[in-house]
């Protein structure tokens, strides 16, 4: 029986990992995969590389991997350089270091397990790193991004919420986030595939880990300093286990200002985590027109 466990988006925590690390070690796996985002929106990239790498653990390459190798090589739109909206990826582009750097570089869009060659791993979809399948996803979307794949077991990571969607012919499964859960359990996530004659059965684990390890990396490397309102509302997506980012960078489109530190008060009296996606994006049209304006949606 193959037991294969698969880890993603750990976004440069590297207590979180560690702490994955430790519990894989007691679980005893025949391989270990990573589904990408090992860097990007968090403090630790460089360690986070280095110890995977130490680890011997081979993994896909993220949208973050690709954002924060854009930026190293200036391939972003030239005012993305010194905009200070841009400063938290402009630091941990340079936190990367040139070892790192050049690992990331080598990695995959896409990889099959040795040991278990019916699992292949992507970090969205099949064909982006930069899509995801969420629990929004339509299951006719979910079986079109499987039908382009051969294998019977499809794992991704890339929207930081855990998920397993069983198909006729197979099996699709979102292993959830180590460093970034946008699930309202800030434990990091993983999942441990076990192969046998039956099928394929999936264990999602949650590893309680100390946070105020993490939140004192924000801090002490210069990622919080640095990192202006980006870094800012990522530590509200450590906290309190959902999404701030991406909602702040659209409310202030929405709004027409520029998404700086300083609007960040003015987006928390707007936002509310637990908000669906659709009752948000109406909020947002009607920032944008207020003609449109419908009542506010009330909370279940
Ligand atoms: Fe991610």
């Amino acid at each position: 029986m193959i037991r294969v466990a698969v880890l993603a988006d750990i976004h440069g925590n590297l207590p979180a990992l560690e702490a994955v690390i430790e519990d894989i070690a007691s679980q005893q796996p025949d391989e270990v995969l990573v589904g990408g985002d090992l860097v990007g929106r968090g403090p630790c990239g460089k360690d986070v590389v280095q110890r995977v790498t130490d680890m011997g653990w081979r993994s896909v390459r993220g949208n973050h991997e690709d954002y924060l190798l854009a930026f190293r090589h200036q391939r972003v739109r030239s005012h993305w350089l010194t905009a200070p909206e841009w400063a938290a990826a402009r630091w941990m582009a340079g936190e990367l270091g040139e070892v790192a750097a050049s690992t990331l570089e080598g990695l995959p869009l896409t990889l099959l397990s040795e040991l278990a060659p019916e699992l292949r791993v992507v970090h969205g979809t099949p064909r982006s790193n930069s899509e995801g399948i969420g629990p929004w996803t339509s299951h006719e979307q979910v079986e079109a991004h499987f039908s382009t794949v051969a294998e019977p077991v499809l794992v991704c990571g890339h929207t930081h919420r855990p998920l397993e969607c069983r198909l006729p012919d197979g099996l699709v499964v979102n292993v959830g986030a180590v460093g970034l859960p946008f699930n309202r359990d800030r434990r990091a996530q993983y999942a441990l595939f076990q192969m046998g004659h039956d099928g394929v059965e999936v264990e999602f684990r949650q590893v309680a880990y100390d946070l105020d390890r993490t939140f004192s990396d924000y801090e002490t490397s210069g990622f919080l300093s640095h990192g202006g309102a980006t870094a800012r509302l990522l530590l509200m997506e450590l906290e309190l286990a959902a999404p701030f980012l991406v909602p702040f960078i659209e409310w202030a489109r929405a709004r027409g200002v520029r998404p700086l530190e300083s609007e960040v008060g003015a987006f928390r009296e707007f936002y509310d985590p637990d908000e669906s996606f659709r009752a948000f994006s109406c909020r947002l049209k009607e920032l944008e027109d207020p003609s449109q304006s419908l009542p506010k949606p009330s909370r279940p």
